[in-house]
């Protein structure tokens, strides 16, 4: 049985779709139930997380998990968002099944995913602007 905060999320999620202008994407998936989240961010140049959405293909509890991680993250900055847990995210839904447990599990892998993304992105930006050194041999 779901908790009206699970059922609510997944009836009308608050952060679902994607995001124009994303500087972060992270994309997990669980191979045992085949489902996909996908977790898009806005993150400005202080590290703090002024947007997050989602896509998930998968079951309702995994729909209402990245809902609410969405929420969690939101105005946080990078190293907060990344001590986010799924306990936290059971914990404002209000419990799920035992079976349902890993769904919130994907929830948390997609924060850090897309952090990942973040870093991955900002590695690339920084290596094309720094200029190669003039060989004067
Ligand atoms: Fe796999 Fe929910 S059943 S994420």
């Amino acid at each position: 049985m779901y908790s009206k905060t699970v059922i609510d999320r997944f009836q009308n999620p608050r952060n679902a779709g994607g995001m124009h202008g994303a500087n972060a994407i992270g994309e997990v998936g669980n191979a045992a139930c085949g489902d996909i989240m996908k977790m898009y961010l806005k993150i400005d140049d202080n590290g703090v997380i002024e947007n997050a959405k989602f896509k998930t293909f998968g079951c309702c509890a995994a729909i209402a998990s990245t809902d609410m991680a969405c929420d969690l993250i939101k105005g946080k900055t990078i190293d907060e968002a990344l001590k986010v847990t799924n306990k936290q995210v059971l914990d404002l839904l209000g419990e799920l099944p035992p079976h349902k447990i890993h769904c919130s599990i994907l929830a948390e892998e997609s924060i850090k995913a897309a952090i990942q993304n973040y870093y991955e992105r900002k590695e690339k930006e920084l290596k094309k602007s720094v200029k190669k050194p003039i060989n004067y041999v």
